[in-house]
């Protein structure tokens, strides 16, 4: 197993580069079998989740070349097999696969997906999207088989705006007869990504970024290129780190305005803040305000930087109250940050953060991904030295982040232990 071990209390300075967003990329893998042509995905992240991907695509039978970040996608002779329980369950992304074959073949069957433990994260949606089209559905343990003489184009309205289903309807959809409606539709930058990549196959998706996608089905799909969008969670994590122990620390190359509902907050504490068209400079705030903030579905604060903010929350004046709307389980690093010195109380899906309280540097252990970059963000903030156990779930979505924080100044190492 590996860990992270963290001497805090450096100061963080220089120029840290964002890679290609996890949560898009693992999104256009399964997308690329779609194509009967080779295709090419650039600005790939280099992270587990897409060494997972690459399993299924080359079990499936796929040929993959890999330049630099750019992943090449040849599908033309893949197998409609079942992938491997244990493979479907390295991470949640393994059911685009599911869409991807079920939109070109007709048939699939596939296993639940894996995932962070963050909440019970049910896949109804996905599975009343292939109904509408016209699939059956059989769902036997854990297992589904999905199937149809032919996919027709229907109106599916989503009872939340799940980014799963959103994308997974798009990829069973695109190859279907007739017109998809897709209403209360996700509204993430992935998601546009996504339709991007298909659109250049020559599908015709419009839509994609609104709560309402218009998919007209097409009978063939090509060659296409893509490049991965710059990862706003990963930035986000960065630009907090910023704020905590950064000076004049530069988030570069990212979509300021992917992050805009975290800049306003950090306005809000009271960060110094320049922004540029694809950079972000921060430096640690001093006397920062406390804040209250409520997780909500894109243009909203993301989920996915909520236990991140926390750790920020830990330093500022007063009392802070963040609200968790999306999952049910996305509190557990607050014991270890209490552990740490932070004065927080769980309440139902809030949490009362007291501050600012000095962190100290302790042995704690990512439950999950982002629970993982939470601590990772205490311990360089934390007097002493932090180690993270379990780490392997904050390789699975951050870029070389022991190299990437090195080199603004963190003393960081990576190490196995048993
Ligand atoms: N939901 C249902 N039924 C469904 C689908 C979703 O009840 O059929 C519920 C979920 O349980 C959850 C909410 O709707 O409470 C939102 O779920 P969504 O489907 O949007 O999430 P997801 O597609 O499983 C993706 C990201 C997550 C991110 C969420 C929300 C990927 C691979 N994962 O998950 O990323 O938190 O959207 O933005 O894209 C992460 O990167 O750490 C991560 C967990």
């Amino acid at each position: 197993m590996k860990r992270i071990k963290i001497e805090g209390g450096k100061i963080l300075s220089g120029t840290i580069n964002i890679s290609g967003a996890k949560n898009s990329a693992v999104a256009l893998i399964p997308a690329a079998i779609l194509s009967d042509e080779e295709v090419v995905i650039d600005n790939v992240p280099t992270i587990s989740d897409i060494d997972a991907l690459q399993e299924i695509l080359e079990y499936l039978g796929a040929s993959i070349k890999k330049e630099g970040s750019k992943m090449i996608i040849n599908a033309t002779s893949i197998q409609n097999k079942e992938i491997p329980e244990a493979v479907s369950r390295k991470l949640r992304a393994s059911y685009y696969f599911m869409s991807s074959l079920l939109g070109k073949y007709k048939y699939v069957e596939m296993y639940f997906p894996g995932g962070c433990s963050i909440g019970a994260r049910p896949i109804d949606q996905t599975l009343k999207g292939y109904r509408a089209l016209g699939a059956t559905v059989i769902e036997k343990e854990n297992k589904f088989t999905i199937y149809a003489d032919e996919l027709v184009g229907s109106e599916i309205y989503l009872d939340m705006p799940s980014v799963g289903a959103t994308v997974n309807v798009m990829l069973a959809a695109v190859k279907a007869k007739g017109e998809t409606i897709i209403e209360n539709a996700a509204r993430e930058p992935e998601i546009v990504n996504v339709a991007t990549f298909l659109n250049s196959m020559g599908a015709k998706i419009t839509g994609a970024g609104t709560s309402s996608i218009h998919i007209d089905g097409v009978s063939y799909l090509g060659k296409a290129f893509t490049e991965v969008i710059p990862d706003r969670i990963e930035a986000g994590t960065y630009i907090i780190a910023g704020a905590l122990i950064g000076n004049k620390l530069k988030i570069n190359n990212i979509i300021p305005e992917h992050i805009d509902s975290l800049l306003q907050k950090l306005i809000e504490v009271g960060c110094d803040i320049e922004i540029t068209p694809s950079s972000v400079i921060i430096s640690q705030v001093k006397n920062g305000k406390a804040i209250n903030v409520k997780t909500l579905g894109y243009p909203g604060f993301p989920t996915d930087l909520q236990q991140p903010l926390s750790t920020l929350l830990t330093q500022l004046n007063g009392e802070s109250i963040l609200e968790e709307t999306i999952y049910e389980n996305r509190f557990q690093n607050i014991e270890y940050l209490v552990n740490m010195g932070a004065d927080i109380q769980i309440d139902g899906n809030k949490i009362q953060v007291k501050g600012p309280t000095p962190l100290v540097g302790k042995t704690v252990v990512a439950t999950d991904l982002r629970a993982g970059a939470c601590l990772v963000l205490a311990g360089l903030k934390a007097n002493g030295e932090t180690i993270i156990e379990n780490i392997e779930h904050v390789l699975r979505g951050y870029e070389d982040i022991v190299g990437k924080l090195s080199k603004i100044g963190a003393k960081i190492e990576l190490e196995e232990y048993n």
